[in-house]
């Protein structure tokens, strides 16, 4: 009896505390967000939200639209835009002037990254692109002389680029104009280029090493923008007990740093340090010279961080970018391409390789690379930003810590700046034949915290894209339709197609 008592009792007892403590933290959730509202008055607007989950649900978890989802709010609530995702608070802003605002004018403020948990879980704050303060300064400054000192503004560099362009030349040669997918054969020559800026080595295209790595690289940047890997930064605490796809992201990521570690360690047993071959040994010279190890970022884990960051920020960019530009290119009616093949007689000729200088007379050709940059739009909402300190932009409240997004979309699809705003048409930075620099043109970002890669990346799209037009003309499989549906790996990029490269007569 008394058994059967204490277990009703234990019974309601667990009952009423379940409930309680869900009315509770239902309660102090509300609390929570009402209080958030209310302490940052005028904070920018937005949707309405939910506790918790904020703005999740309105859409559809399919966050690989959202650079083009909220169309409807952009329109009702203005040019800066507040939207709550779990733990995270962002902004949106939109138009050139007030991203100047931000990113130029106030850059001080806007110049952080923000703590993403995935990010963090794999690099803390080492590394390039997602470190901020000393450590990122440190190692943006290296990079920056790296880049110049191996290549940027030598001719070394642009041989190499060359060399590389002779070597993809090839390989799409062997195809013998039947359909395939080039895919893999554009990201080996991009990463080539990257890879002996950092390691002094490039890898024959059948390397079958190599191309595991490559697929390694694609599958990160997938999961990278996958749905679990959203979920886990929006609910860090839920989602770390949680198996999915972002656990494989975390192992993808070792594997990686294994494998750069590995590369330091061979680059440790010859190195010269008067004679720096490329990035790491530069760095590993850096971090002898660095006696004091507290201060400097100049350690073993930012020389990893930062050479995965270079590959990753250096290689899906541009050979996603090289991708649109074949795509394009074939996909678009024919007098298109004749126009580049016409241009490319005409300044270099069949015989000899293209050049960075050629790029100033070829009005055409530029202006096809930068309508690529314009319609392929790879980073759609820029890489996220974090305000240091409370600060007001276009008479709004964005307290300490809130994640800024910038919209290069609406740039660079800005019916008021493009004659025809969603169709490939090189026109748009052309005039009287002469090419013409656009305003509301944005593919690099902007300010002390833009890309740093930007010059080197347009050498190789201006290269590669005129090597490959030189030989080859680009058709469309017989009986097969060009697809130009996109996917959201790190960037924006085409999904898989095939073309055939019929050599030219
Ligand atoms: C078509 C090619 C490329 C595009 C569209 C592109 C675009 C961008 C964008 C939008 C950002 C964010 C800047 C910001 O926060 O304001 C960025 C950052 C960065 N990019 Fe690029 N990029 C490209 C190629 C490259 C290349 C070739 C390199 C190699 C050196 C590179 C290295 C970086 C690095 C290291 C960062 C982080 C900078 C920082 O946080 O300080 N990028 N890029
Ligand atoms: C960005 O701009 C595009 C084009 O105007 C719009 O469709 C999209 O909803 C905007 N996205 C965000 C997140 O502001």
């Amino acid at each position: 009896m008394l058994a059967i008592a204490g277990c009703l009792v234990a019974n309601i007892f667990s009952a009423i505390h379940l409930w309680t403590l869900l009315l509770a933290a239902l309660t102090l959730l509300l609390l929570n967000d009402y209080l958030k509202n209310k302490c940052s008055k005028n904070y920018p607007p937005g949707p309405w939200r939910l506790p918790f989950v904020g703005n999740l649900f309105q859409f559809d978890l399919d966050l690989s639209h959202l650079h083009l989802g909220i169309q409807p709010f952009v329109k009702k609530y203005g040019n800066l835009i507040s939207l709550d995702f779990g733990v995270i608070s962002l902004v949106v802003i939109t138009g050139m002037p007030l991203i100047r605002e931000a990113f130029i004018g106030m850059e001080q403020i806007f110049m952080k990254r923000p703590t993403l948990a995935a990010r963090n879980h794999v690099f803390k704050n080492n590394g390039i692109v997602f470190s901020s303060g000393q450590t990122w300064k440190e190692q943006r400054r290296f990079t920056l002389t790296i880049l110049k000192n191996f290549g940027l503004g030598k001719k070394s560099l642009e041989g190499r680029i060359q060399e590389e362009a002779h070597h993809l030349v090839e390989a799409i040669g062997e195809e013998k104009g039947k359909p395939f997918d080039p895919h893999f054969r554009i990201s080996n020559a991009v990463t080539n280029i990257l890879w002996s800026i950092t390691t002094g080595e490039r890898f024959e295209y059948d390397d079958n090493q190599f191309q595991e790595l490559l697929k390694l690289v694609d599958e990160t940047s997938c999961l990278e923008a996958s749905k679990a890997t959203m979920l886990y930064n929006f609910f860090p605490s839920i989602f770390k007990y949680l198996p999915g796809p972002h656990q494989k992201l975390f192992s993808n990521w070792e594997k990686l740093k294994l494998f750069v570690s590995r590369m330091v360690d061979s680059h440790k047993k010859d190195l010269n340090p008067d004679k720096p071959r490329d990035f790491i040994d530069a760095f590993l010279i850096e971090m002898s010279k660095s006696s004091d190890k507290t201060t400097t970022s100049y350690n073993e884990e930012n020389l990893i961080c930062s050479t995965l960051d270079l590959f990753f920020a250096g290689t899906e960019t541009t050979s996603t970018a090289l991708r649109w530009a074949l795509l394009y290119i074939t996909a678009s009616p024919c007098f298109l391409a004749e126009k580049v093949h016409s241009e490319i007689d005409r300044v270099i000729g069949r015989g000899r390789q293209p050049s960075i200088d050629d790029r100033d007379s070829m009005h055409y050709t530029n202006a096809v690379i930068h309508e690529v940059l314009r319609m392929g739009n790879i980073i759609p909402l820029n890489v996220p930003r974090e305000v240091t300190a409370d600060s007001t932009l276009a008479g709004f409240h964005l307290p300490k810590g809130t994640i800024v997004l910038a919209n290069f979309t609406a740039l660079h699809r800005d019916p008021k700046e493009w004659a025809t705003p969603d169709v490939f048409n090189p026109e748009h930075f052309l005039e009287n034949g002469q090419f013409k620099k656009r305003e509301s043109f944005l593919p690099f970002s902007v300010g002390k915290r833009g890309c740093p890669g930007e010059q080197l990346a347009k050498h190789e799209l201006f290269i590669f894209f005129t090597a490959l037009l030189q030989k080859f003309a680009f058709k469309p499989p017989i009986n097969e339709k060009l697809s130009m549906k996109f996917r959201l790996s790190i960037t924006l990029s085409p999904v898989s197609y095939r073309f055939c490269a019929v050599p030219r007569q």
